[in-house]
């Protein structure tokens, strides 16, 4: 190649197979507010793939009002599922965990058995978008004194806290992970919520990403958003630890 053509070669463009694992999704069909039948689940999947994902983990919300699942509605889906998954995309390995509500629920939850995200004793936990659950800290405390690590669901959504808010801080200092939704960096909640994400980033407090797809609207961000220069600039810092942790 020239000189020339070197110079002005666009740098090229890299793909999920960066993050390699998704640790956050609601691909399990008619079970929460993700996808409502197997057919949109395996559209989306491959879709995932196609970006380079390698390896999903399903986490179907579970909560003491809205959804109130457990192993018991969870694991047959998973099953179904993984059985589809395996004669059309045979490349894709799929797992799953839960997406817990940190609610009036979350402490009995933890009595009776997380479903961990991993072998290494991780629980994905999100806090309410309108006020944090009062108990939140003794509940995550109580969580990390057991040996477990919670992993924060997209802490750049809870606009109740400006980014820096001594909470987001604290917990990261007591060992809380914190996961930013791939969507949010992609603009897909608006400017605000990407800029909180990015934020989030440049302060040191993210070492994970999720992508939180629910239907195509979010697969679409996801997808598209591999064109943005912020998410390659992302993407290529190494930021996301996805690989080691969950690989
Ligand atoms: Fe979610």
């Amino acid at each position: 190649m020239s000189l020339i053509n070197r110079i002005f070669r666009k740098p090229e463009l890299i793909d999920y197979s960066a993050i390699g694992t998704d640790v956050h999704s609601h691909f399990l069909p008619g079970i929460d507010d993700g996808c409502k039948e197997t057919e949109e689940s395996l559209m989306l999947l491959k879709r995932m793939y196609e970006c380079g994902f390698r390896k999903i983990y399903c986490t179907p919300h579970i909560q003491a009002e809205y959804f109130r699942n457990s192993r018991e509605t969870i694991l047959p889906v998973f099953e179904n599922l993984c059985n589809a998954v395996s004669e059309v995309i045979p490349g894709l390995e799929l797992q799953v965990a839960a997406e817990y509500l940190v609610d009036e629920g979350f402490e009995k939850q933890v009595k009776d058995g997380l479903i961990f995200l991993g072998n290494k004793k991780h629980v994905l936990v999100e806090l309410s978008y309108f006020n944090p659950f009062p108990e939140f800290r003794n509940v995550l405390q109580d969580v990390l004194m057991k040996g477990y690590t919670p992993v924060l669901a997209h802490p750049e959504r809870y606009l109740y806290w400006p980014v820096d808010e001594p909470v987001f801080e604290n917990l990261h200092a007591a060992g809380v992970l914190f996961q930013v939704n791939l969507p949010s960096i992609c603009g897909y909640y608006g400017s605000e919520v990407r800029k909180r994400a990015i934020d989030l980033i440049e302060r040191g407090f993210v070492s994970l990403a999720g992508s939180d797809i629910h239907n195509a609207r979010y697969a679409d961000a996801v997808c598209d958003g591999l064109n943005n220069k912020k998410v390659q600039e992302i993407l290529n810092s190494g930021v996301f630890k996805n690989p080691e942790i969950f690989g």
